[in-house]
């Protein structure tokens, strides 16, 4: 029986988190998976030393993911290509800005037999409209590829602490017997701690795991400016339901609502990210102090990104070019309290129905 070579394209905060899980599954599963995995680690210095050397010495991602033992067989490597060339499988997980440049990195390496799963929440927004990530490198790599997505914060995950996740694997065209099928993806993810849902909704999962970084912020904006948890909540619920319509307006019978109101990929990673996410923290941290909300991902993330502050710019961008934008009072208004000087005591109204 094939086994398959398992790759990992980046390695922050969830990357980390992810390679973790895929190696011990690695280990465990020899008659499934090649024993090493490799994870592709975009170098730097810390503390003078090389981030990839710090991590195949001491099995710790001391900057992305302080304090967690990694699995002797995952090993850092600097070379993308060395990587991804020859994987079968390929966990790509990435702050989504990167993802454009990250794909020309591999441009040229046969994926025509390989399968990918996106980890990454984002959407990709240009002069031709609104793309999801997963097509992104599907058309920039040839690279069949599902997602994951999921009630993940990867601090916790990391911390082996039980938490659910929702897959999207669809069979890619040339399948055949033997080929990685959505069972497979799940032998490589799933553990005890890290349960795995598989779903067919690759659009809702993805829209899903995007938006909920935009409501966060909002989420975070109320908290900071002392509203309490009602707020928050209607906050979350009306989120929700423009998470819902973005769904049904900019990608037409693709994705299905039960998929945000049900499954892990939906509600669960709103609730959990508007609790302690990263999106959270920064838009608390704005409506205390005001300062750029880029200023305050610096401060605040060591080198870490918060998803919502671009996919917020990325949204406003496209409601604006389709002229949609009354129809997602919330995600305009959030974009003005950071952006436009809107104060936050116009939230209520502005969202009024
Ligand atoms: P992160 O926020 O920790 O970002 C740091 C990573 O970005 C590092 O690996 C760094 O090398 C890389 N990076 C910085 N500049 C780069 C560049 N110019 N080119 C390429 N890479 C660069 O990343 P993360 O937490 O692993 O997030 C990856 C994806 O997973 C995001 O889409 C995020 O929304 C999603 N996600 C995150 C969590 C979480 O709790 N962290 C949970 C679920 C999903
Ligand atoms: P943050 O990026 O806001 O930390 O959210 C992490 C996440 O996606 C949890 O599922």
């Amino acid at each position: 029986n094939k086994r398959f070579r398992v790759g990992v394209i980046g390695s922050g905060n969830w990357g980390t988190a992810v390679a973790k899980i895929v190696a011990e599954n690695c280990l465990e599963k020899p008659y499934l998976f090649h024993r090493d995995v490799k994870m592709w680690v975009r170098e730097e210095e810390v503390s003078d030393m090389k981030l990839t050397d710090i991590i195949n010495s001491y099995h710790e991602n001391v900057k992305y993911l302080p304090e967690v033992t990694l699995p002797f067989n995952l090993f850092a490597e600097p070379d993308i290509r060395k990587v991804a060339d020859g994987a079968d499988l390929l966990v790509i997980n990435l702050p989504h800005q990167f993802l454009g440049s990250v794909c020309d990195q591999m441009k040229g390496i046969d994926f025509s037999k390989s399968s990918a799963i996106s980890c990454l929440k984002g959407i990709n927004v240009s002069a031709d409209g609104v793309e999801l990530l997963h097509d992104v490198v599907e058309k920039k790599l040839g690279l069949h590829c599902g997602v994951l997505s999921g009630a993940n914060i990867a601090s916790e995950v990391a911390r082996e602490r039980w938490s659910e996740t929702t897959i999207a694997f669809p069979l890619p065209s040339w399948y055949q017997q033997g080929d990685a099928d959505e069972n497979l993806i799940k032998e490589l993810f799933y553990r005890p701690y890290f349960h795995v849902q598989v779903s067919d909704d690759v659009c809702g999962a993805s829209i899903s795991g995007a938006l909920k970084n935009v409501v966060a912020l909002g989420a975070g904006l109320v908290e900071g400016a002392g509203w309490g948890d009602n707020a928050k909540a209607a906050v979350m619920r009306r989120g929700l339901l423009e998470m819902i319509k973005f769904g049904n307006v900019f990608f037409p019978g693709k994705c299905r609502p039960e998929t945000f109101t049900t499954e892990s990929a939906g509600v669960a990673d709103l609730i959990t990210s508007c609790a302690g996410g990263r999106n959270v923290k920064v838009g608390r941290a704005f409506a205390r102090t005001g300062k750029p909300l880029e200023v305050i991902e610096k401060e605040l993330l060591n080198g870490q990104s918060a998803q919502g502050i671009i996919t917020g710019r990325e949204v406003m961008e496209l409601l604006t070019a389709t002229k949609k934008e009354d129809e997602f009072p919330l995600l305009g208004a959030i974009y003005d309290i950071v952006h436009n000087k809107l104060h936050i005591s116009n939230l209520p109204e502005r969202i009024a129905d």
